[in-house]
């Protein structure tokens, strides 16, 4: 296929096989209207059906001379590149600092939409986290993904406004079994464990969020929750760690991402066989360990991540890591408790730095006719 239907029961961009280039965005709302608000929420459904189709903002109306053309051109001959667009509404949407209610909404807000605790270590940066809005852009082609996310902010100008955004290139995670298994930048095979959309049942429990699980927000039934992370990656002193150190403190080989307790890639890890020092194999402190569903009440969470890497600092570093970003049917059962437990006991903490954070509600599906959230308003 080279392009998926915006419509459905859920939004695509979340079990939809993780296409290789990301263009994410979070907003803040600047109008003080609820229906300024829903208008915008309109432009930008009508907007993401012709965009992700591989049609240009506008169906292909050239506009008046006189006027600014409706698109802003710059993906004219490209293919759809299997572009989603994937919307999430963050906790200020619904109330302010104050606590104030904004938009008439906050007695619909997801009981679990609040803004994530401090982790230990965590070192975020205000200007690179939070926000009332989010559009995921996922494309296989940079220019699609980046074309959509500059006419969206277009549509938006005097009601959102970018608050921060972010390019990822090369997925970390795959979300189908039909994908091979791609890296990250610490060079490790990253998605092996990870829920695959084949895993329908799996999904269900772990993704989406049920028609029961919150009375006032039944609005968010077939939706989800977006936990976004912006994490650096010490490069440099990764470079310089023994490859051994890397395996232990993954907790798999780097070469073909068997779990160190033995077996292939897709084999499970097993935490009770030892060395000959008698230690077991895959050390208390390795991140697989940690992240294990064995270690956290059986939880599982569909890991959707990408790399980034912007420039480089003064010193000559590499500003890179890995935008974390998973979709859990309750971030106070299926993330909250493991990031709380990585940021404290992860032997990979060490080279690791959580500059941007992030939490959104991620409305259901949008059905024909409707605009993306219309059952929250
Ligand atoms: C597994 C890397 C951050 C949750 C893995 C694996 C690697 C990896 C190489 C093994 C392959 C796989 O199963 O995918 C990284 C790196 C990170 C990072 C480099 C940061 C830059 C996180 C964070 C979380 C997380 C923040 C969640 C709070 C998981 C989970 C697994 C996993 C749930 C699967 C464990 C299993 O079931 O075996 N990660 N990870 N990771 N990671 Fe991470």
């Amino acid at each position: 296929v080279d392009r998926y239907p915006f419509h459905g029961a859920h939004q695509a961009g979340i079990v939809t096989p993780a296409q290789d280039r990301l263009h994410f965005a979070a907003f803040d709302v600047t109008a003080t209207t609820r229906a300024e608000l829903v208008a915008l929420l309109r432009e930008w459904t009508a907007a993401a059906v012709q965009l992700t189709q591989g049609h240009t903002v506008g169906g292909g109306t050239p506009g008046a001379y006189e006027a600014p053309p409706p698109d802003t051109g710059e993906a004219l001959g490209l293919p759809p590149s299997r572009l989603t667009l994937t919307f999430g509404f963050g906790p200020s949407l619904f109330r302010d600092a104050e606590g104030k209610d904004r938009f008439g909404i906050d007695g619909r807000r997801p009981r679990a939409l609040r803004p994530l605790p401090h982790f230990p270590k965590d070192n975020l940066d205000p200007a690179r986290s939070d926000g009332d809005l989010c559009v995921q852009a996922c494309a296989d082609d940079p220019q699609v993904a980046v074309h959509a996310i500059r006419n969206l902010s277009r549509l938006a100008f005097g009601t959102a406004a970018l608050r921060w955004s972010q390019l990822g290139f090369g997925r970390t995670s795959s979300t189908s079994r039909t994908q091979q298994t791609p890296r990250n930048l610490f060079g490790f095979k990253d998605g092996t464990a990870n829920l695959k959309a084949e895993e329908t049942r799996l999904v269900d429990d772990h993704v989406w969020v049920g028609a029961d699980d919150d009375p006032r927000a039944r609005w968010l039934a077939g939706g989800s929750y977006l936990v976004a992370r912006r994490i650096n990656m010490n490069i440099e002193t990764w470079d310089r760690t023994s490859l051994r150190e890397q395996e232990n403190l993954v907790g798999r080989d780097r070469s073909e991402g068997a779990p160190l307790s033995g077996g292939k890639e897709f084999n499970p890890p097993d935490f009770t066989v030892k060395g000959s020092d008698g230690k077991p194999l895959l050390a208390a402190d390795s991140h697989v360990r940690l992240a294990h569903p064995s270690q956290n009440d059986g939880v599982r969470m569909l890991r959707r991540g990408y790399n980034f890497t912007d420039g480089n600092d003064a010193l000559g570093r590499l500003d890179a890591g890995l935008f974390f970003v998973a979709y859990v049917r309750d971030p106070d059962t299926h993330y909250i408790p493991m990031q709380t437990r990585l940021a404290a006991r992860d032997g990979l903490m060490e080279y690791l730095q959580h500059r941007g954070s992030a939490l959104f509600a991620v409305p259901p599906g949008v059905r024909r006719g409707e605009y993306v959230g219309q059952a929250l308003f």
